[in-house]
């Protein structure tokens, strides 16, 4: 298992291009089932969960590969509608698949994808709204059996705005026939990737972005090539790095709709932030003023994938900084890390209560889930001396080579591979 090694300390000052979105490209990778004919999904890093997903596509028989910097897909081979088990534990979003297997073969199989570091991570929205539109649901010990030889169109109204479960339900919609109109819908901007992407292959998806999304049933996709929306959340992530250590970045292909809430966080609490045509530029003295109360919500709220990161940033800001986490019922695992570094944080429940201190102190820390584990590089950036990560392997889920860009920054950050 792979190691970064961090001297803490130095400003950031440079530029990072932006690629693919993780949470994009994972949807629209289970979304290829759905089409018979090659499809290129542009500017795609081989991060590890995408990596995943393309074995699970591979596995069924359809072709994944990257190649030049795309990801190659064409599930015209697909035949075993069984999704490998073991690859399901190890990426939640292997359950996007269900509504894609049932809108092209009318069945699917696939184990519980289990919960992960942040939560339980429950699937029944998924499976009420696939029950809603007539799907017969088999539910064992260990897997989900979907029989959709009823498979109908129909109106599905969500008990809350969840992300996958909205994509599940346009990707079982997209080839039944008739009018499917899916309410409480999720609106992240990777939902209107989503729909960009079915109807750039003849589908015909609408509202995407709002609560009410709109699926007219086609009888079939034809293939495309698409470039997913930027990645938002890495985005933020170096943004609140630079705001942490201090410095001046710019990120190009940047699109900061998805960005609204967190930039604006980032204003309050003393950056300068410039928006121009596809990029974004910051910059921070370093000395950040505390944020009174971050509460995390489903879209346009301030998104819980950058909690994390912000909590870090936060801990040696100026002042007393409140953290609500309303989304996920373990997301402040990280904090146990912070504090080992110094971080003066009080948590209770879902809310961590951050005083600001004056430095950080290196330490041997370990990463246990993606976004904490950006958390601790914020943390280390900025504080004296040498700190050790352990758990690279979950940042790789979602940042692809991030001491390379790092280093491209000016940070001095190296990873040791046992
Ligand atoms: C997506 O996960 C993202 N992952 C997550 O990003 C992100 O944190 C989350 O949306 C919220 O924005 C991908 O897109 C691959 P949800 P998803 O269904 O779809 C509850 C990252 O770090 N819920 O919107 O699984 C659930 O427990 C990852 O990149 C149910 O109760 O999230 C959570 O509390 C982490 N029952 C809330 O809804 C269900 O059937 C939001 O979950 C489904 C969800």
């Amino acid at each position: 298992m792979d190691k970064f090694i961090v001297m803490g300390g130095n400003r950031l000052n440079g530029e990072i291009t932006l690629h693919a979105a993780k949470n994009a490209v994972l949807p629209l990778l289970s979304c290829c089932i759905l089409c018979d004919e090659e499809i290129v999904l542009q500017d795609c890093q081989p991060l590890s969960d995408v990596k995943k997903m393309a074995e699970i596509i591979v596995r069924m028989g359809g072709k994944a590969f990257f190649e030049n910097g795309d990801l190659h897909v064409n599930c015209s081979d697909v035949k075993s509608l069984a999704i490998d088990a073991k690859l399901t534990k190890s990426i939640r979003s292997s359950i996007f698949m269900l509504g894609s297997l049932l809108g092209r073969f009318g069945r699917a199989e696939v184990s519980y994808p289990g919960g992960c570091e942040i939560g339980k991570r429950p699937i029944d929205i998924h499976i009420a709204g696939l029950k809603n539109l007539g799907v017969d649901v088999k539910e064992t010990e260990i897997y989900i059996e979907c029989n959709g030889t009823n498979l109908h169109n129909g109106i599905v109204e969500l008990s809350m705005p969840s992300v996958g479960a909205t994509e599940n339900m346009i990707m079982a919609a997209v080839l039944t026939r008739g009018k499917t109109i899916i309410k409480n819908a999720a609106r992240e901007p990777e939902i209107i990737d989503l729909q960009n992407f079915i109807n750039a292959m003849g589908g015909k998806v609408e509202g995407a972005g709002g609560s009410i999304v709109t699926v007219e049933g086609v009888n079939r996709l034809h293939g495309c090539k698409f470039r997913p929306v930027s990645d938002r959340i890495a985005a933020g992530t170096y943004l609140v790095m630079c705001a942490t250590c201090g410095g001046e970045i710019a990120l190009k292909n940047c699109d900061t709709f998805g960005l609204n809430s967190v930039i604006e966080v980032l204003k309050s609490c003393g950056c300068r932030v410039k928006e121009e045509k596809d990029m974004v530029r910051l910059t921070s003295d370093g000395k950040l003023k505390n944020a009174a109360l971050l509460r995390t919500g489903p879209f346009p709220a301030f998104p819980t994938d950058m909690q994390p990161q912000f909590c870090a940033a936060l801990a040696t800001a100026d002042g007393v900084s409140l953290i609500e986490e309303t989304m996920f019922e373990n997301r402040f695992k990280y904090i146990n890390q912070l504090e080992i570094m110094g971080a003066d944080i009080a948590v209770d429940s879902r809310r961590a209560l951050i005083t600001g201190v004056n430095e950080l102190n290196a330490n041997i820390i370990e990463a246990e889930d993606l976004r904490g584990g950006a958390a601790l590089i914020t943390a280390a950036l900025k504080a004296e001396g040498v700190s050790t990560i352990y758990g690279v392997e979950h940042i790789d889920r979602g940042y692809y080579k991030i001491e390379e860009e790092l280093t491209g920054l000016g940070a001095d950050i190296v990873r040791v591979s046992k």
